[in-house]
């Protein structure tokens, strides 16, 4: 496995390579990254792992100053499973101060991106730019934050670009918590509790998939029940599978989806639902 921090240094190592699956990271990984980087093996005869910390998909008080930097552990979990880790300096993915973006489709303001202004095109731009920069054929994304999967999705088709997008299963603790990153962030109380979100979704998942179709009201029993608890919930929606637009009549493919913060910490999370 090969440690590359350059740019230059990056294409002179893949410009002989035919089929390069990536997985773009912004690296403390845990093994939900492990995960899509099996997966990309099984899809490539080169994996190319990126580890970038994207200053422009962070809002100004979120977490970029605090976010976990561990490249040496994260090297260990990825030999033998990686042929390239390409960890840049801002810098060398910035190397003038970014005018260009990419504006992500209208559903980047719903959901996350309606707590998180700009952060869907701070998004687009860097994935697009490191998709420009590894050139992959394949390239794989975590449902666990399924917005940014969708989005992404679209981006390529709407940009034209010859990248296939697999979509990986979210990894979950014992307790049903999916892995984060952000995970430790939490207090040992907090952690706790923190399974109560993935058993909310879950429960309006059933409740679903049992027949409830008032999803209005589903929506604003389970918001109610997560703050009643201390959560502050940002939002608790039933929305398409397809564009995650609100689900028209009949539709049978949806996706339950959440954020909301447990003292300091913002947690996220989804479960598929098929009718
Ligand atoms: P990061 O949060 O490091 O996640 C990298 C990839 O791992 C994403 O595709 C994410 O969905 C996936 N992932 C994280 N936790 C997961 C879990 N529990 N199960 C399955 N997949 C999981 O997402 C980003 O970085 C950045 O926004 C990035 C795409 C790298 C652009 O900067």
């Amino acid at each position: 496995m090969q440690k590359i921090h350059t740019v230059a240094e990056l294409r002179a190592r893949l410009a002989d390579e035919t089929t390069v699956a990536f997985v773009p990271t912004m690296g403390n990984l845990h093994e939900g990254h492990i995960e899509l980087v099996r997966i990309a093996r099984a899809r490539g005869s080169c994996v190319v792992v990126s580890i970038f910390v994207n200053p422009l998909q962070f809002g100004p008080n979120e977490d970029f100053d605090k976010y976990p930097r561990t490249l040496e552990a994260d090297c260990e979990k990825l030999q033998g499973l990686a042929d390239v880790v390409f960890a840049p300096a801002v810098s060398d993915m910035y190397p003038e101060k970014q005018t260009i973006f990419v504006e992500p489709p209208p559903i980047a303001k719903e959901l996350c991106g309606e707590f998180r202004p700009g952060h869907f095109m701070g998004v687009a731009t860097v994935v697009l730019k490191l998709f420009n920069l590894v050139q992959p054929q394949v390239a794989v994304f975590g449902k666990k934050d399924y917005q940014q999967l969708a989005i992404i999705r679209q981006m390529v088709i709407q940009l034209n670009l010859p990248i296939e997008i697999v979509g990986a299963e979210t990894s979950r603790a014992a307790d049903g918590l999916a892995l984060s990153s952000r995970n430790q962030y939490l207090s040992g109380a907090e952690r706790t509790e923190a399974v109560f979100l993935s058993q909310t979704l879950r429960g309006m998942a059933e409740a679903l998939k049992g027949g409830t179709t008032d999803y209005a009201a589903l929506e604003r029993e389970a918001g109610a029940a997560l703050a009643k608890r201390g959560w502050v919930v940002e939002y608790v929606a039933i929305r398409s599978q397809k564009d995650l637009g609100v689900p028209g009549q009949g539709e049978r493919k949806l996706v339950v989806l959440a954020a909301a913060r447990l003292g300091k910490t913002r947690l996220i999370d989804n479960f598929e639902v098929c009718l």
